[in-house]
C-alpha cells in the first residue's frame, strides 16, 4: 500500500520546476529524479504538472452539530477532488471545540469519514487561555481567536487572553489564527444602515467597512510585536490591513482567500447573498491590493475559508442570511488558473498553498512538500485542459451555493494522491475514506 511511481511529469515546487519522476514507498517519498524504475503502481504524468497536495489551512467542515450545512465526508471528498490532501478544520461548531475533551472527541469521531488528512483547530476563549498546553497535548494544530462576530457566535477573547496565547505560541510554536473584525464598529455601522432602511446585499459590505478590519489587525500586530509567537491573520481583505501588516515586517503572517481575489461589490447584482461573507467582498481597489500583496510576499498563505451553508440560509434578508462561501474544491484550480494566466508565478502555487500553510501549522516538511521523507501527497494537473465549474462537479452537500459555478479555470486536476494512494481520478473520488488526523510533530 502506498507504493507509487509518478512518471514523466514536470514537478512544481516553491523552489522551481524540473522534469522528474516521484517514487513513493509506504506512502512516503523515497526518490525524485529522471528515469526512475520500481515495482509500484505507475501513474503516467507525461505532459502534466505534478505539485505537492494543497494544505488548506482554513476550512469549516461543520462538524460537530451543523451537519445540515456540510459534513466531514462531503467536505473531504470535495477536498480530494480539488487537489487538497490536508485540511485544517475550524472550531466554530456546535458545541465549539474549546476544550481538550471536545477536541479528542472530534478527532476520533470524524476519523472514519475523512477522504484526506485533517488537522483540528481549537478556539481561544477566556476560559481556556490558561490551559493551552492541555489543548496542545490533545492534538490541536493551532488556536483560533474570533475577535469579531461571525458564524457560530464564539465570544471575543480579551486582550490578556490573546497575549497569553501569543506567549504560549512563542514557546510552543503553535500558531494563533485571528478573525480580525471589530464587533463594536460593525454594530454601529449596521444600526445606521438599518435605520436608513438599507436591505440590499451591498449593505453587508458597508456594515463591515475596511476600518472595522484594520483596527483589529493593528491591535493584533502590536500584541504580536510585543509577545512574539506565530500570529496569522485569516482572510485579509483590505488594502489598509496589508499596509499595517507590511509595516510590521514579518511579525504576523497573512492569509488571503480566493473569494476576495475573485469577487467585488460589483458582483452583488449577479450573485446576491451567495457572496455574503465575513470579512465582506470589497471594491476593485482592495482586490488589486490583495493581488499585489501576494506578489510582494505580504500575503504568506492562501486558505479557502470553506464556509458552507444551506441554500435557505443564503437567501432572504441581508441582515439575517448566513455569511460564508464554500471553496475547498476550487482553491487550487483558482490559484492554478491565476498562474496559467500569468497573474502569479507557477511556483507561487505550491508556496502559498502547500509549503507555507504547512510551515505555519508546524507540519512541514511531512506535509506541503515533495522531497524524500515527505508524505507522498500530490496532485497531477493537465495544464492544457480547463474546467468550467458545474454544480454537478462539486462534491459539497450544497453545491448550488457556490458562486464559482460557470467560471472557467485553466488547468484540470487529473489525479490526487494521498500518502501514495490515488484518492481522486478523472472526476471520481476513489476508495474508502483513509484520511488520518495530523497533529504537530511532537504530540500523539
Ligand atoms: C465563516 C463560517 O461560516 O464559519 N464565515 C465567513 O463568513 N467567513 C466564519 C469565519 O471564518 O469568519
Ligand atoms: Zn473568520
Ligand atoms: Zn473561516
Amino acid at each position: 500500500m502506498g507504493d507509487i511511481l509518478v512518471r514523466g511529469g514536470r514537478l512544481v515546487t516553491g523552489q522551481g520546476i524540473l522534469e522528474a519522476d516521484v517514487l513513493a514507498r509506504d506512502g512516503v517519498v523515497v526518490a525524485i529524479g529522471r528515469g526512475l524504475r520500481a515495482e509500484a503502481a505507475v501513474l503516467d504524468a507525461e505532459g502534466m504538472l505534478v505539485l505537492p497536495g494543497a494544505v488548506d489551512e482554513h476550512v469549516h467542515s461543520r462538524e460537530p452539530g451543523m451537519t445540515h450545512k456540510e459534513d466531514f465526508s462531503t467536505m473531504t471528498r470535495a477536498a480530494a477532488a480539488g487537489g487538497v490532501t490536508t485540511v485544517a478544520d475550524m472550531p466554530n461548531t456546535s458545541p465549539p471545540i474549546d476544550s481538550p475533551e471536545r477536541l479528542l472527541e472530534k478527532g476520533r469521531d470524524v476519523g472514519g469519514r475523512a477522504y484526506v488528512d485533517y488537522a483540528l483547530f481549537a478556539a481561544l476563549t477566556d476560559s481556556n487561555a490558561r490551559r493551552l498546553e492541555d489543548l496542545r497535548r490533545a492534538g490541536a494544530i493551532g488556536l483560533k481567536a474570533y475577535m469579531g462576530p461571525t458564524t457560530g457566535g464564539l465570544g471575543r477573547p480579551s486582550d490578556w487572553s490573546v497575549l497569553l496565547a501569543l506567549r504560549f505560541s512563542a514557546s510552543s510554536g503553535m500558531p494563533v489564527f485571528f478573525h480580525a473584525e471589530s464587533g463594536e464598529l460593525i454594530e454601529g455601522f449596521s444600526s445606521e444602515l438599518r435605520k436608513a432602511g438599507r436591505s440590499d446585499p451591498a449593505a453587508h459590505s458597508e456594515s463591515r467597512p475596511p476600518i472595522s478590519e484594520e483596527v483589529e489587525v493593528a491591535r493584533i500586530v502590536r500584541l504580536a510585536e510585543h509577545a512574539g509567537g506565530r500570529a496569522h491573520i485569516a482572510h485579509v481583505s483590505s488594502a489598509g490591513s496589508l499596509e499595517i501588516i507590511r509595516a510590521s515586517g514579518g511579525a504576523v503572517g497573512a492569509e488571503a482567500c480566493p473569494h476576495h481575489l475573485a469577487f467585488t461589490v460589483e458582483d452583488y447584482d449577479r450573485l446576491g447573498l451567495l457572496i455574503k461573507v465575513n470579512p465582506p467582498v470589497r471594491t476593485r481597489e482592495h482586490r488589486e491590493a490583495l493581488w499585489r500583496g501576494i506578489r510582494s510576499g505580504v500575503i504568506t498563505t492562501l486558505g479557502s475559508d470553506h464556509a458552507p451553508h444551506a441554500p435557505e440560509e443564503k437567501s432572504g434578508d441581508v441582515w439575517s442570511a448566513s455569511s460564508g462561501i464554500p471553496g475547498v474544491q476550487t482553491i487550487l484550480p483558482f490559484a492554478l488558473d491565476a498562474a496559467l494566466r500569468g497573474l502569479i508565478d507557477l511556483e507561487d502555487v505550491p508556496r502559498l498553498l502547500s509549503e507555507n500553510p504547512a510551515k505555519v501549522l508546524g507540519i512541514y516538511p511531512r506535509k506541503g512538500s515533495l522531497a524524500p521523507g515527505s508524505n507522498a501527497d500530490l496532485v497531477v494537473v493537465d495544464p492544457r485542459g480547463s474546467w468550467r465549474v458545474r454544480e454537478e462537479d462539486l462534491f459539497y452537500k450544497h453545491p448550488e451555493v457556490s458562486p464559482y459555478i460557470g467560471m472557467e479555470f485553466r488547468g484540470r486536476i487529473v489525479y490526487t494522491v494521498l500518502r501514495g494512494e490515488v484518492v481522486f481520478r478523472e472526476g471520481e473520488v476513489q476508495g474508502r475514506p483513509s484520511g488520518r488526523w495530523v497533529t504537530r510533530g511532537d504530540v500523539r
